[in-house]
């Protein structure tokens, strides 16, 4: 069944999308293994890199930056305001949009599109997912590759479960709990932050997407699957990166 779950702010009430400056203290981006990763992808897959590169659901803009120093047109969007704020600060040569991937149209299409950090998962409900692989369809020529890193359903014991902040204004550990609602192929993760302070919760809900429903979902929105990856060393461990080729619409 389709559970109508909105995907919204109110979803996700998250100590580091209202604290942007935090979110990269506390996911370190190990010396940009997904940017890098990224560019290995792109490279085996075009040849070269792209010109033009869409990061969608970009957050503080921190592998769109990376990725900048060889893609010359870049453009972020994101449908949090504060992480749009934040990466506006801290990124001003990178051109960053706030925009809900189910609607986002910018009229023109990229040789690239990403979405790292799990940010397909915030979408719920299946006609939200097809929303969403429509927008990919709609920033895409033939050529274009899309590439998602997304949850692995079968590895989310492999999520992470501590997290830390040690910066000069701020020390706080988190100990994040999952749980499985297979009814609706959410994972929810209940994350309580120990501060000086007090206590502070963050909710998130996650969708799983099983490797043959989203192949079932690119498909019908003209992407072929061209490979899964995965980071060195086991980073993100849960982690499964899916690269995908837009072959246009067929006559
Ligand atoms: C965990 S963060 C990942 C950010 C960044 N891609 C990274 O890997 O560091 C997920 C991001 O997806 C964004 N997001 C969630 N739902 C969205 C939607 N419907 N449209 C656009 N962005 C969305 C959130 O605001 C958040 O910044």
């Amino acid at each position: 069944m389709d559970r109508q779950t909105d995907n919204d702010v109110s979803d996700v009430s998250n100590l580091l999308y209202r604290h942007p400056e935090l979110y990269e203290v506390v996911y370190d981006g190990a010396n940009h293994a997904v940017a890098r990763l990224a560019e290995t992808i792109l490279h085996d897959h075009l040849g070269r890199q792209p010109e033009s590169l869409l990061d969608i659901g970009c957050g503080t803009g921190r592998d769109l930056e990376y990725l900048a120093k060889h893609i010359t047109d870049v453009v972020g969007v994101d449908h949090q305001q504060a992480m749009i704020d934040y990466a506006r600060r801290r990124r001003p040569e990178i051109e960053f949009r706030v925009e809900d991937m189910r609607t986002l149209r910018l009229g023109r299409t990229f040789e690239a599109i990403t979405c790292f950090g799990y940010a397909l998962a915030n979408v719920h409900a299946n006609r939200d997912i097809d929303k969403v692989m429509a927008t990919y369809a709609a920033h895409s020529h033939p050529g274009t590759v899309l590439i998602l890193e997304m949850i692995d359903p079968l590895r989310t014991d492999k999520l992470p479960r501590g997290f830390h902040i040690d910066i000069p204004d701020l020390r706080a550990d988190a100990i994040a709990e999952y749980r499985h609602h297979p009814a609706q192929q959410l994972l929810e993760r209940q994350r309580t932050w120990r501060r000086a302070q007090g206590l502070v919760h963050d909710h998130v809900n996650y969708r799983l997407l099983y490797p043959k429903e989203l192949e079932y979902y690119l498909d019908n929105h003209h992407f072929e699957i061209l490979g899964a990856y995965e980071l060195p060393e086991k980073l993100n461990a849960a982690s499964a990166f899916v690269a995908a080729r837009y072959r246009g619409e067929q006559p």
